[in-house]
């Protein structure tokens, strides 16, 4: 879709989206449209149940006075109360909405004080971003019908008083939205096509935008004794990976030490030798859906030049049963010399998680760590479809975190850690097992990683396995790969760690 920023006139032809606010009261251009076309758009307003609230869309077809082909008045509700989502949310809408009805071209008027919001956003690029979101669509594989591509919106202009900030505030938003994109690509190839090597060589991509990426083979994991994540990988044809991302985009004279993100990519997840049921294990292809996020939140970091160092780094593997598989019971020697009696071969991506989150701490001395990952079944009994769970040792990351995911409505919710759930791992045959029992399933996997979590390092997990991947649409979000994470983690940076 071509997006285009204009101030001096409003275009002719095509769709014309205008704004009503509370009580069916009309924007600046709303007004302008309703005098061109004799009274048509107060008859419309009068002639129906629409009162200008938010959410609700009023479509006047081929009005008489005017070319364009049609009129969509937009309710804000109270202008007050406008959030920045409400206006990505409307952005979405239209877009939906406008490529249903087999619409081409579109101008969303936001020339109307009204249309800024209670926080003086600027609501034409948060549109016209909201619009951007919801084109998205994975159709890589369809070779005979592109059908859904063919009706869509090809044009989005967005009239303001100040075109060219508009713009600017656009092109901003417009590299989170490649980050989300990268993420959601990742997240839907399919298994046989996406795997450590291909997945690892996604991360090149990033080099022309100033990343520096490093690719760690398996001579290098087991030379470094990362034996965790490797015998996850060993029933596997597939070599695993480990992939390091780095971002400087802090002033030369910033002392501070990175912040460092890590990823469960398990590029597919059968369980091994502790096999999954047949039933729905084709969605274990989202299970790199944590490293995805981390992929997608580098490319949007360094593709807006944030000014911040950044670090990600991610486990790829394969967990495959075959005669190479780890079996239950094995006693493996973790990268930070602990070890570990793997119960149970599918509680893998902690397995992943742990030498990588001590690699990273040890080679960066980050000054946090964040990890995602699509950790347990668990989490999505707990929370559902669309609040992440989070658990730290830091109440301040806590709160950034979850004002970061209200602003953008990736929504987080903090569970517990504690002692009681931590002593579930203890094991006599080894320092730890990777699984501690039925209850507190999710809990007791971040006491897992916890575990190798230095004292004192301020930390984060996400348990992203509810939230990567939607059977249902969003406003900003067709059906599939969500991207969760990367607009979360992407406003926690900006918001706090920037220059
Ligand atoms: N990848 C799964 C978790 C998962 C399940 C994510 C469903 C998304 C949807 C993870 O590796 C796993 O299998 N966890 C087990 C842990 C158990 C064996 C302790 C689980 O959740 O059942
Ligand atoms: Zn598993
Ligand atoms: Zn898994």
């Amino acid at each position: 879709m071509k997006f285009s920023f204009v101030s001096d006139k409003i275009p002719s032809t095509g769709a014309i989206v205008a704004t009503v606010t509370d009580g069916g009261q009309l924007s600046t251009t709303a007004q302008q449209f309703d005098n061109k076309t004799g009274g048509a758009l107060n008859r419309a307003i009068n002639s129906s149940s629409f009162k200008g609230k938010k959410g609700e869309l009023l479509e006047i077809l081929a009005p008489s006075g005017i070319e364009n082909s049609r009129i969509i008045l937009a309710g804000l509700g109270n202008p007050n109360e406008l959030k920045a989502t409400d206006f990505e949310n409307l952005g979405g809408q239209l877009y939906k909405d406008l490529s249903a009805k087999g619409e081409k071209v579109v101008c969303f008027c936001a020339d109307d004080a009204s249309v800024q919001g209670a926080s003086g956003d600027n609501a034409g690029a948060l549109i016209a971003y909201g619009a951007l979101l919801r084109s998205y669509r994975f159709d890589t594989y369809k070779t005979t019908s592109k059908n859904d591509t063919k009706n869509s919106l090809d044009e989005f202009s967005v009239f303001s008083a100040d075109s060219a900030s508009t713009e600017s505030a656009y092109t901003e938003l417009s590299k989170v939205a490649e980050g989300v994109f990268f993420t959601r690509q990742l997240v839907s190839e399919p298994p046989n096509e996406l795997y450590p090597a291909t997945f690892a060589a996604q991360a090149k991509e990033l080099e022309s935008l100033g990343v520096k990426v490093t690719v760690l083979d398996e001579s290098d994991i087991t030379k470094l004794g990362m034996n965790a994540l490797y015998a996850v990988g060993m029933g596997s044809e597939r070599e695993s990976k480990v992939v390091i991302m780095e971002w400087n985009g802090a002033s030369e004279k910033s002392t501070e030490k990175p912040l460092a993100f890590v990823g469960k990519g398990v590029t597919f997840d059968t369980g091994g030798i502790s096999l999954k049921p047949a039933a729905g294990m084709e969605d274990m292809k989202f299970d790199m859906g944590g490293a995805g996020t981390v992929f997608g939140l580098m490319k949007a970091l360094a593709g807006r030049k944030a000014k911040v160092n950044v670090v990600g780094a991610c486990g790829l593997v394969e967990n495959m049963p075959s005669a190479n598989a780890q079996r239950p019971g094995d006693i493996v020697k973790s990268y930070s010399g602990k070890t570990i009696e793997v119960l149970n071969t599918d509680a893998e991506g902690r397995l992943v998680l742990a030498d990588v989150l001590s690699y990273t701490q040890e080679k960066y001395n980050p000054r946090l760590v964040i990890d995602l990952a699509t950790l347990t079944g668990a989490m999505i009994i707990a929370l559902g479809n669309d609040i992440a769970g989070i658990f730290s040792n830091n109440d301040t990351l806590c709160e950034q975190l979850s004002s970061a995911g209200l602003s953008v409505d990736e929504r987080v919710w903090r569970l517990p850690l504690a002692d009681c759930y931590d002593k579930l791992l203890d094991c006599d045959a080894a320092d730890m097992k990777n699984i501690g029992g039925r209850a507190a399933g999710s809990i007791t996997a971040a006491q897992f990683l916890q575990r190798f979590i230095d004292k004192d390092r301020p930390w984060v997990h996400i348990d992203i396995a509810g939230v990567a991947w939607a059977t249902k649409e969003k406003a900003i979000a067709a059906k599939g790969a969500t991207g969760f994470g990367v607009r979360l983690l992407d406003r926690f940076v900006a918001d706090n760690y920037e220059d």
